[in-house]
């Protein structure tokens, strides 16, 4: 079994973060999203793997290197052009040659992870084989949504996938293609024999109702876990609350006695608190200062930011950035180098949104 990680796209949804960054990389818990689906791969005994790169495959490589450190090892695929998922397989033909694979979007997280979908499959090709009923050619994962109009969404009937579509406007039903597939090489025929769609992709929705359209069997499986495409800011900040809740307490920075520090809280090595509040769960990235501030629940700031006479909470702040004087701050993602100061009164509250290198001055 072999893995293909998607992590080009345009990220349009994710913007302005994603003008100069990869969505992929913004930390969730202070770690990039596309290093958990690293991990949970490597947990699946999946080591040869390969990752679809674009504009920001040198940011990407430069995370995630060769995999080494992750006890995988990592092949990088260029995609010219965000062309759609079932692209994606077709342009990793030769690496994935003959193999099954796992494939995942590289923004998806899952609770659960991908051990159990993938066993469930090798032992389904393995039973149907040994009976000479029809092999399944794909399995697919499923997650019932509230509003699957936003979403892949399958017809099930008899136990059986028989129709997938792709942002319906009357869904079959309230089951959403969550971002993990899997295959075998079947796959490859459908790839090819599809046209783009509408919106000028090649949509792995198509691929799949081709599979079926033949006569192939596709199973699928239905989460319990949570699920959280992260391409938009409401839904990482979700995940990032969703991972901050499984956060263990571990102080190796410094907090000073005029400093409290109430729940479970990540202070990382170098990091300064300073007559601060840091209410849990929430993590402080390396030689981070927060002086004089309140850092509230559900908040991760990354390496080398300053909070300084500020107060933030339900918020993700990315390296480098300073927060100076600003109380109120919530629900927010603030990008790289960020300064945010104030020279007039305290506002009252504030949500933001701001990319990379941006420099907000509140009069
Ligand atoms: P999407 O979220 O469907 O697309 P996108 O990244 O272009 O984002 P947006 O809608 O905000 O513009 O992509 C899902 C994942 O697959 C994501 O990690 C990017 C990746 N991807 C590719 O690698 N190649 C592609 O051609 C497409 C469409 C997506």
């Amino acid at each position: 079994m072999k893995g293909l990680i998607l992590a080009g796209g345009a990220g349009t949804r994710l913007r302005p973060i994603t003008h100069t960054s990869a969505k992929q990389l913004v930390p969730v818990a202070n770690k990039p999203i596309l290093f958990y689906g690293i991990e949970e791969m490597a947990r699946a005994d999946i080591t040869d793997i390969a990752i679809i790169v674009g504009d920001t495959a040198d940011e990407i490589r430069e995370a995630v290197g060769d995999g080494s450190r992750f006890g995988v090892q990592v092949t990088y695929i260029p995609q010219a052009a965000p062309l759609g998922l079932a692209h994606c397989v077709l342009i990793a033909r030769e690496f994935l040659a003959d193999d099954d694979f796992v494939m995942y979007l590289g923004d998806n997280m899952l609770q659960q992870g991908v051990g159990d979908f993938v066993e469930r499959f090798e032992k389904g090709r393995a039973a149907a084989a040994g009976e000479d009923s029809p092999v399944p050619v794909a399995q697919i994962l499923l997650a019932r949504v509230d509003d699957p109009r936003q979403f892949g969404v399958a017809e099930i009937d008899g136990g059986h996938v028989v129709r997938l579509v792709e942002k319906p406007t009357d869904p079959p039903s309230d089951l959403a293609l969550v971002g993990v597939y899997l295959f075998g090489p079947t796959i490859h025929e459908a790839v090819r024999a599809i046209e783009p769609s509408g919106r000028g992709e090649l949509e792995i929705t198509d691929a799949i109702q081709w599979l079926i359209d033949q006569g192939h069997r596709i199973h699928h499986d239905v989460l319990d876990g949570w699920w959280i495409d992260t391409g938009k800011k409401d839904d990482l900040l979700h995940s990032n609350r969703l991972i901050l809740e499984t956060l263990e307490s571990r102080i190796e920075g410094s907090v000073d006695d005029a400093s409290t520090i109430e729940g479970r809280v990540v202070v990382e090595s170098g990091a300064e608190i300073v007559g601060s509040r840091v209410r849990g769960p929430a993590i402080i990235g390396e030689r981070t200062k927060v002086v004089n501030s309140f850092v509230g629940p559900f908040t991760s700031i990354s390496r080398d930011c300053e909070v300084v006479d500020s107060e933030l909470d339900h918020s993700v702040v990315l390296e480098e950035s300073r927060i100076l004087g600003i109380a109120g701050i919530a629900d927010s993602l603030v990008g790289k180098q960020v300064e945010v100061t104030r020279s007039g009164r305290r506002p009252r509250a504030l949500r933001l949104m701001l990319g990379d290198h941006s420099h907000v001055d509140l009069e």
